[in-house]
């Protein structure tokens, strides 16, 4: 236990992962989730992906987004690629950082881009050659366990890792792609993996604000999360929302983590995601808010 971080990172990934599992969004709907982001005080943003349109429709306009949205000093946009197409294309837009998918899980790794994991990592080695000076991270999915081969191995976690970074990575985030998490198993991987890494969680059993605390208690500083708490795989069994980003946020302004990011700001970013998708967002500090937030004295 190296006990709290002062500051944590945390990218949104709200317009990537929140909108892919969505009905398209139109472009515009789309830039204005992400500079209501900026408005809040978000400076990391997974703001695109650059995959087939085939397999996911709600990802195409990539470029038309990255190019539509203002971005002031400070704010770094990153886009997801699954392959080399998906580099060279994001690549010859202006893009801060690249993440690239791949999946301790061989079947939803098959299911999610249609390669074995081993093709995954050679594909991820020529990313990383292809992105020059353009950091690039592995986002590990699956890594506290599998919907489909159940109990992963913290060994082949952090065996993986090891072998991203070697190929290039300069980042690696472990994602908990259906909620498989706790902070037992949080603390088993970290033990492994060391805790400079980031952390992608998905609040599908309701253990992913536990599980980012027991985290950040290891010395955990770079988060993952979804404005709204929107977000899921299509491509895994069971997938459901990510961590909400101002349901993180909230609990380390009360714990004097600083993220420069403002809860009312991603309460308002939040009414966007629930407006683009017609429905409400499953946040519940959406909902009520920060805990600074008064009532009126008649209610
Ligand atoms: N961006 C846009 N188009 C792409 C692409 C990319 N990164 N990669 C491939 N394509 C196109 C090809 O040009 C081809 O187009 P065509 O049918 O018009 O000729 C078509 O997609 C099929 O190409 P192929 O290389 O055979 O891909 P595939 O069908 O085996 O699918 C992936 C592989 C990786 C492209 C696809 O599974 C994918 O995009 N997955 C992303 C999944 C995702 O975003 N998951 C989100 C959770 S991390
Ligand atoms: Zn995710």
């Amino acid at each position: 236990m190296s006990g709290m971080p002062s500051s944590v990172v945390v990218r949104d990934v709200g317009p990537r992962d929140g909108l892919q599992p969505e009905a398209p969004v139109a472009v515009e709907g789309r830039v204005r989730l992400i500079e209501a982001l900026i408005v809040a005080g978000v400076t990391r943003i997974e703001a695109v992906a650059f995959v087939s349109p085939k397999a996911v429709p709600a990802m195409s306009g990539a470029a038309e987004v990255l190019a539509a949205v203002g971005r002031p000093e400070g704010v770094r946009l990153s886009a997801l690629v699954p392959n080399v197409k998906g580099a060279e294309l994001a690549l010859a837009e202006t893009v801060d950082e690249l993440t690239v998918t791949i999946s301790i899980s061989e079947t939803y790794n098959q299911r999610n881009v249609r390669m074995s994991t081993d093709e995954s990592e050679v594909v991820i080695g020529s990313i990383c050659s292809a992105a020059g000076a353009v950091p690039v991270d592995a986002v590990v999915s699956c890594a506290f366990g599998s919907p489909y081969e159940g109990e992963v191995a913290p060994a082949d976690v952090g065996a993986l890792v090891d072998r991203l970074r070697a190929v290039g990575c300069s980042a690696v985030t472990l994602a908990d792609t259906t909620g498989m998490a706790t902070p037992r198993r949080i603390d088993d991987v970290l033990a492994v993996t060391g805790v400079d890494v980031g952390l992608h969680l998905h609040d599908t059993r309701g253990t992913a604000l536990v599980n980012a605390y027991a985290a950040m208690q290891a010395g955990v500083a770079r988060f993952d999360t979804s404005v709204g708490g929107l977000g899921g795989s299509p491509f895994a069994h069971g997938a459901t929302g990510n961590l909400a980003t101002e349901e993180l946020v909230a609990v380390l302004d009360d714990l004097g983590v600083r993220t420069g990011i403002d809860v009312e700001g991603l309460v308002a970013a939040a009414a966007v995601a629930s407006e683009l998708v017609g429905r409400p967002v499953p946040s519940r500090v959406a909902v009520a808010g920060p805990r600074s937030r008064l009532a009126a004295a008649d209610h």
